[in-house]
C-alpha cells in the first residue's frame, strides 16, 4: 500500500461491497446504510480496487449539554462519528487513521467545533482496547457525560477541532 489507501464519498453502487465488509464484521449487525436508505457511510477507504473500511457519521452534533466540559460549544455544531470499521487483514496499516483525519477535515469544512465518538458498546474487551488506543493516538479522549442525561451511551470520546 504504497500510496496509502484511497479515501472518497461512496455512491449507491458501492452498497452490495459495503454491505458484505459490514457482515464480515459482525454478523447479523443491521446495515446503517443500504438501498432502502438514502444515508450511505460518510467515508469509504480502498485498497487495490477493493472497499477495506468505512466510516460513518454526521455533521448535526448539539448535544453539548450532556457533556460536562463542554457546555461552552452550545450553539455549535459538533461531528458525531457513529461507526469506524478496518477489515481485520488490513488493519495497523494506517487506514482507519486515514478515515479519521478525513472525517475530521470534514468535520472543520462544516464549520463544526469538535469530533464525538460514540464506540459500538458490543464490541469486545480486545477490541474496546484496540480503537481506546486507536483514538487517543488520534488526540481523542474520553468525554465526562452528565450522569442526569441518560439519553446517550455511557462513555463517549471527543476530540475539539481547534486541535488541528
Ligand atoms: C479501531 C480500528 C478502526 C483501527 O483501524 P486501523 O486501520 O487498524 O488503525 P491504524 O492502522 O490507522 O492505526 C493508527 C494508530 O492507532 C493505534 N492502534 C490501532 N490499532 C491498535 C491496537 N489494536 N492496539 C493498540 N493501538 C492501536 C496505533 O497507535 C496505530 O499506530 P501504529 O500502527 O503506527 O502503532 C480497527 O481496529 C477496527 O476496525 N476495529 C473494530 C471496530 C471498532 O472498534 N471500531 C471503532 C469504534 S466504532
Amino acid at each position: 500500500m504504497a500510496d496509502g489507501p484511497h479515501i472518497f464519498h461512496p455512491e449507491s453502487r458501492h452498497v452490495p461491497e459495503l454491505s458484505e465488509l459490514l457482515t464480515g464484521w459482525k454478523p447479523g449487525k443491521t446495515a446503517s446504510f443500504g438501498p432502502q436508505t438514502p444515508n450511505l457511510p460518510a467515508t469509504v477507504a480502498e485498497v487495490d480496487g477493493r472497499l477495506v473500511g468505512f466510516l460513518t457519521g454526521h455533521h448535526r452534533f448539539r448535544d453539548w449539554n450532556a457533556l460536562v466540559d463542554f457546555h461552552h460549544l452550545a450553539g455549535t455544531d459538533g461531528s458525531w462519528l457513529a461507526e469506524l470499521f478496518v477489515h481485520p487483514a488490513h488493519r495497523r496499516t494506517g487506514i482507519g487513521r486515514a478515515l479519521v483525519r478525513h472525517f475530521i477535515g470534514a468535520s472543520v469544512a462544516a464549520g463544526c467545533s469538535m469530533v464525538v465518538v460514540r464506540p459500538d458498546q458490543t464490541d469486545s474487551a480486545e477490541e474496546q482496547a484496540a480503537r481506546q488506543a486507536f483514538f487517543i493516538d488520534l488526540g481523542f479522549t474520553p468525554l465526562r457525560l452528565d450522569p442526569g442525561i441518560r439519553f446517550l451511551p455511557d462513555w463517549l470520546m471527543g476530540r475539539p477541532n481547534d486541535l488541528g
